[in-house]
């Protein structure tokens, strides 16, 4: 066996083996953290309810656009519908496709976010009410109240 096909074969069996619990703690923190920068740092200051700081706003908006790559490939493995507490809709992994889609788009929403965060005030909060909007469609439809 080549020392890539090792590596490959290796790679194989540790992605097997992570536990739906694991996964699922993973995928809740890495949301849980998007949301601290999103729903608790830019969409306040897009409100109004609290002051603009053009610096906070580029960093949060990086952090969000990066995190939004995290969570749906490894935190949302088959199997992972159940073996915690989750809010995620066993439909995710019946409609894999659309999941994945809506996904696609929030990721698209951060990259832009994290172009105009810290532009200037009016240019973000557009870009964050599109972003909040890509947050909700998934939400609405593939997370339990
Ligand atoms: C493609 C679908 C999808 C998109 C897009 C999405 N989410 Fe979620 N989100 C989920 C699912 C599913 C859960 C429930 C996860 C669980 O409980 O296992 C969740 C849970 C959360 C949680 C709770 C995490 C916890 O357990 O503490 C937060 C916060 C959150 N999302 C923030 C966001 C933000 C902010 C955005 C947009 C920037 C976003 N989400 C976009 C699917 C999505």
């Amino acid at each position: 066996m080549t020392a890539l096909a090792l590596v490959g074969a290796f790679s194989a069996v540790v992605a097997a083996q992570v536990p739906p619990d694991r996964a699922i703690k993973y995928r809740q923190s890495s949301l849980a953290t998007m949301g601290f920068h999103f729903f608790g740092i830019l969409a306040p200051m897009a409100k109004g309810d609290r002051p603009y700081d053009a610096k906070v706003a580029a960093r949060s908006a990086k952090f969000v656009a990066e995190l939004s790559e995290m969570p749906w490939h490894d935190g949302f493995p088959p199997g992972s519908e159940s073996g915690a507490p989750t809010k995620a809709k066993p439909e995710i992994w019946k409609d894999r496709a659309k999941f994945d889609k809506l996904a696609e788009t929030m990721q698209g929403e951060a990259a832009k976010l994290a172009q105009v965060a810290g532009t200037d005030l009016a240019t973000m909060r557009t870009q964050v009410q599109a972003t909040a909007k890509a947050c909700t469609n998934c939400h609405d439809e593939f997370r339990a109240k």
